[in-house]
C-alpha cells in the first residue's frame, strides 16, 4: 500500500527521524511504497480559514506553498503516519500546521490506515498528541490505528525500540489482502475456492457458515434456496460475470455461464470464481449438493504482530 509519513522534527539525525526511518525500513522491506514529508524543512503555512476549499474551489487550497507536494500523494495514500517529538505534551508546531491543511482535502480518497510515532525528553507526556489523533484522525477521518509508538528520555534510539518499529513496519498489511476470506464451495469431487467480497452479505454469509444447499442447473447457474441472510439492496449489481456467486433474496448461485444476456438482472455477488475453478463447475451433474464452508484461518482484524496500543 501507499504510506505517506509527515515527520514533524526539525532535527535531521533526531529521535524522531531514527523512529521514522526504522518504521520506514521495515515498511519498505514489506513491499510498501513509503514517502516521507520532513514538513520541518519544507515551506508550510498554517490555514488560512479562507474556507476557499469548502466555498469556492472543493479540495483546492488556496495557498501555494511547499503543501501542495503532500496534495497529490495524501490522496493517493491508504495510510498515514503523525511522526513528532513532543512539544509542551503536543506535536510539533510544524506538524500542526501540516494537519491543518489536510482541511482542504477533508477526507483524503484512500486514507484508511493511521498510525503514530512521539518521541520526547519524560515518560507519559503524550496526552495531547494522542487526543489529536484519536479524535482527529481515528474518529473524525474514519482510520483504522495500526498503532502509537512512543519513546522517552534513554529509549530514544534504543536498539530495542527502532527494531520494534522496524518489525511493525513490516508487519503492515495491504487493507484488501488483510480481510479477505475465502468461501469453500465443495460439491461431489469438485472442490473450488472463491475469495469473498466487502459487501453485507457476503460479510453475512460468513457468519452462516458452514452450510449445505441443494440445487439444479438452469443452463446459466446452480441456483440452490437459501433462506434468511441479510444484504443491502444498493450493493446489487446490474448483470454478472461467469464465475460470479451470488447470495440474496432466498438464493444461494453459481453464476456459471450466460454473462451476455444477464445486463437484466439485478445480483448480489459475494464472490468469484477464477475460470479454472469456474469450468469444474459447470461441468458437475445437472443436480447437485453443495457444501459451504470458511477457508482458516481467517485474519481479519487482527492487529498486525509489534504494534502498540492506543492506550
Ligand atoms: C520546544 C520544545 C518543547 C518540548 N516539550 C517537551 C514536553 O512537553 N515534554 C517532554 O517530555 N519533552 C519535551 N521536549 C523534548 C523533546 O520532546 C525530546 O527531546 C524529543 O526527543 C526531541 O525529538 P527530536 O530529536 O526528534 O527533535 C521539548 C523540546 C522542545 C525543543
Amino acid at each position: 500500500m501507499n504510506i505517506v509519513i509527515l515527520n514533524g522534527s526539525p532535527r535531521p539525525h533526531g529521535n524522531t527521524a531514527a523512529m521514522v526511518a526504522a518504521y520506514q525500513e521495515g515498511a519498505v522491506q514489506a513491499g510498501h511504497q513509503v514517502t516521507v514529508f520532513d514538513v520541518c524543512r519544507m515551506r508550510i503555512a498554517g490555514c488560512l480559514a479562507c474556507e476557499h476549499c469548502h466555498a469556492k474551489d472543493p479540495r483546492t487550497c488556496v495557498q501555494k506553498d511547499d503543501m501542495q507536494q503532500v496534495y497529490p500523494v495524501l490522496d493517493e495514500a491508504d495510510m498515514i503516519v503523525l511522526a513528532s517529538p513532543v512539544y509542551y505534551h503536543g506535536l510539533s508546531g510544524q506538524l500542526k500546521c501540516a494537519i491543518d491543511r489536510i482541511y482542504a482535502p477533508g477526507y483524503p480518497r484512500r486514507l484508511r490506515k493511521a498510525a503514530l510515532l512521539l518521541s520526547s525528553g519524560s515518560p507519559n507526556v503524550y496526552g495531547g498528541a494522542l487526543y489529536t489523533y484519536q479524535h482527529s484522525f481515528l474518529e473524525w477521518l474514519h482510520l483504522e490505528d495500526m498503532g502509537v509508538f512512543v519513546a522517552a528520555g534513554d529509549e530514544n534510539k534504543a536498539p530495542e525500540l527502532l527494531e520494534r518499529l522496524r518489525a511493525a513496519g513490516a508487519a503492515l498489511a495491504d487493507p484488501d489482502e488483510r480481510n479477505v476470506a475465502n468461501l469453500i464451495i465443495r460439491a461431489g469431487d469438485v472442490e473450488v475456492r472463491a475469495p469473498l467480497n466487502q459487501t453485507q452479505a457476503a460479510r453475512d454469509l460468513m457468519n452462516r457458515l458452514p452450510l449445505t444447499v441443494s440445487g439444479t442447473d438452469s443452463g446459466v447457474d446452480y441456483c440452490c434456496e437459501l433462506k434468511e441472510g441479510a444484504f443491502d439492496e444498493a450493493e446489487k449489481q446490474q448483470g454478472w460475470i461467469d464465475g460470479d456467486v451470488s447470495v440474496a433474496d432466498g438464493w444461494f448461485a453459481l453464476l456459471h455461464s450466460g454473462q451476455d444476456q444477464s445486463r437484466g438482472y439485478r445480483v448480489m455477488v459475494v464472490a468469484h470464481l477464477d475460470d479454472e475453478a469456474n469450468a469444474q463447475i459447470r461441468a458437475l451433474p445437472p443436480q447437485v449438493t453443495i457444501e459451504l464452508s470458511l477457508e482458516e484461518p481467517y485474519v481479519g482484524g487482527v492487529a498486525p504482530a509489534g504494534a502498540g496500543a492506543l492506550a
